[in-house]
């Protein structure tokens, strides 16, 4: 297939990566040229001045950025996807944007007589490079099933959870999940140090019983290393906290813990931690341990 690609961070690198090694035509766009030009270098396939570049003549066009503006940005600005796109092709969406921006879309693409899926992913960085993240998406039955082949080059499970937005949806239950389990993982390994075990040794027999986890998994070595320049920064999370929030005050349900963590990563950021990566609540514990040894 013929595919454009918008957005090469840290998740569309290696999953633009992966549509052209598994034999698809990818054309990519990245605002940072350089990046662009290093991934053809590495992957093949071709890069694009624009948005509009990389879709036209695609069947289907992938995008994952930053936030809802940043897509309206690369899908509806000038030299936008939409100017590009052709008829009857595909707007995948990757980026975790609101279910609200999920509607707009739809609207547009199928404006240019094309379709829309709100596809999320999870699964961070390791997830991408290894082409198993998980892909939550909101959209019309039929489409899916024409891009679902596509995604299972980078996907170890996609699943359509309903019309368009019910992905960002499932997306924000995610993030809710994963809030939790972070803090309750910041809070154990302080708790392990204060009493004076060795937290590498307990985490080796913990993580073969009911408190393993991804997180546990994939990010203890990590966190007890103090090493958070990688994975999923937390600039991210509070934006997807951010729109979390505001649907459940819109139906109307309390987020204690969610609001509460919310809360601690503005300290992260305020540490300066604004691009670690989440499991970094277990600095900010240490430092306020610090403050209250003083
Ligand atoms: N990282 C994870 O573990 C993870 C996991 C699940 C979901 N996500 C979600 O996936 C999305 C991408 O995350 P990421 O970690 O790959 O982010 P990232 O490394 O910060 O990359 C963001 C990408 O978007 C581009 N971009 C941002 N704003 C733009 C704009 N206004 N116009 C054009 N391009 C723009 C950036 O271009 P430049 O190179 O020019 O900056 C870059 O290619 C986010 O919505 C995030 O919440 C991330």
């Amino acid at each position: 297939m013929y595919i454009g690609f918008i957005g090469l961070g840290v998740m569309g690198y290696p999953m633009a990566g992966h549509l052209q090694s598994s034999g698809h035509h990818v054309r990519v766009y990245n605002r940072t040229y350089e990046r662009a030009q290093r991934w053809v270098a590495q992957y093949g396939g071709a890069s694009a001045a624009t948005p509009a570049e990389a879709a036209a003549g695609a069947e289907l066009v992938f995008v994952c950025v930053g936030n809802d503006s940043d897509v309206r940005e690369v899908v509806c600005g000038a030299n936008g996807v939409l100017s590009g796109l052709q008829s009857d092709s595909v707007v995948v969406d990757h980026t975790t944007s609101s279910a609200e921006l999920a509607l707009e879309l739809e609207q547009s693409v199928a404006s240019c007589q094309a379709s829309f899926l709100d596809a999320p992913v999870s699964g961070g960085q390791i997830g991408a490079e290894n082409g198993a993240l998980t892909i939550m998406v909101g959209g019309c039955d039929e489409v899916f099933m024409r891009v679902e082949p596509v995604l299972h080059t980078y996907a170890k499970c996609a699943r359509r959870l309903g019309p368009v937005g019910s992905g960002q949806l499932a997306k924000m239950v995610n993030q809710i999940c994963i809030t939790g389990v972070l803090q309750g993982l910041a809070e154990a390994f302080a708790f392990s140090e204060k009493v004076g075990l060795n937290t590498n040794a307990v985490v080796e027999v913990i993580r073969q019983g009911a408190a393993q986890s991804w997180q546990m998994e994939n990010r203890y070595e990590t966190m007890l290393a103090g090493k958070y320049e990688h994975g999923f920064a937390v600039d991210w999370m509070r934006k997807d906290l951010g729109m979390v929030l505001e649907e459940a005050e819109r139906v109307g349900l309390a987020l204690p813990v969610t609001s509460l963590v919310d809360h601690f990563y503005a300290q992260v950021q305020a540490m300066g931690g604004g691009r670690w990566d989440t499991s970094s609540l277990y600095a900010r514990m240490q430092r306020e341990h610090r403050k209250a040894e003083v």
